[in-house]
């Protein structure tokens, strides 16, 4: 589904020293893959998503997605297959809007075919029964403002209106530093949830050990802008808590 070749990607800013984000990543990620990508800060992990999603170019190499050659596409040209969740629950939704009205926007961004968009109320209750998956009770709030929901609860809206499009690719960065445990935790079995429905390549970037060792059917670690350690499934099933908690320290 995703494959880079030779990626580069290096920062200039005026006088200062180039910064090489990305050095040389080959790599090669399948349809159904849920990949967990570890790593210090600054190792390029955020790079590497912003390669995927075309929210930065490389300075060489190459990103196929679909087999296509998206190496110098920008990032609306390759949006409609590719949704991101970041950090911030408040930077993926409107918060002045209301829930439904989110999800409208959210489907006329993705141009979205099965859903007939507008006020009607076939779209409110599919939306409705979408909601109510979350098992949060949102389901009876959908004129409800955004932002007058928690955090975990605005992560978990904003994860499932990135899923209702024809999506293929799901790049997660940290979507949970910025939840308290619970509902990171209701975050995270949502995002895998919708992984295996939709049949989803999911890309999660995670500071947490826990979550690096429980999600994912393999798992990356970067230094430096490269691939330092690269699991398949059979090895990630072998690692032991133990073993991850050491790449982090
Ligand atoms: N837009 C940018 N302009 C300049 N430098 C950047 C930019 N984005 C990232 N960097 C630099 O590239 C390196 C890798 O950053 P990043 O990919 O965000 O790392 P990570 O997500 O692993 O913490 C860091 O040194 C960072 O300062
Ligand atoms: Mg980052």
């Amino acid at each position: 589904m995703i494959d880079l070749q030779n990626l580069y990607k290096t920062f200039t800013i005026g006088e200062a020293k180039p910064i090489n984000a990305v050095q040389n990543i080959s790599l090669s990620i399948d349809k159904n893959d849920f990949v967990v990508i570890v790593g210090a800060n600054g190792s390029g992990k955020s790079t590497l998503l912003n390669l995927i999603s075309g929210n930065v170019l490389p300075s060489s190499g190459k990103i196929f997605i679909a087999s296509k050659d998206v190496s110098r596409l920008p990032e609306y040209k390759r949006s409609p297959a590719i949704a991101r969740v970041f950090q911030n629950p408040f930077s993926g939704t409107a918060a002045d809007l209301s829930i439904i009205d989110n999800f409208r926007l959210a489907a006329l961004r993705t141009q979205n075919k099965t859903l007939k968009i507008g006020v009607n109320q076939n779209f409110k209750n599919k939306i409705a029964q979408q909601i109510a998956q979350l098992g949060m009770g949102l389901e009876d709030k959908l004129e409800q403002a955004m932002g007058s929901l928690s955090g975990g609860q605005r992560q978990a809206l904003t994860l499932l209106m990135a899923v209702m499009d024809d999506l293929k690719i799901l790049l997660l960065d940290e979507p949970t530093a910025a939840l308290d445990p619970r509902s990171a935790d209701k975050v995270m079995q949502l995002a895998q949830q919708l992984t295996q429905q939709y049949q989803l390549c999911t890309i999660l970037i995670t500071h947490n050990l826990k979550d690096a060792f429980t999600y994912g059917n393999r798992i990356i670690q970067m230094a430096e802008g490269k691939i330092s350690k690269d699991l398949d499934a059979t090895s990630k099933t072998k690692l032991t808590q133990n073993e991850i908690f050491s790449w982090f320290s």
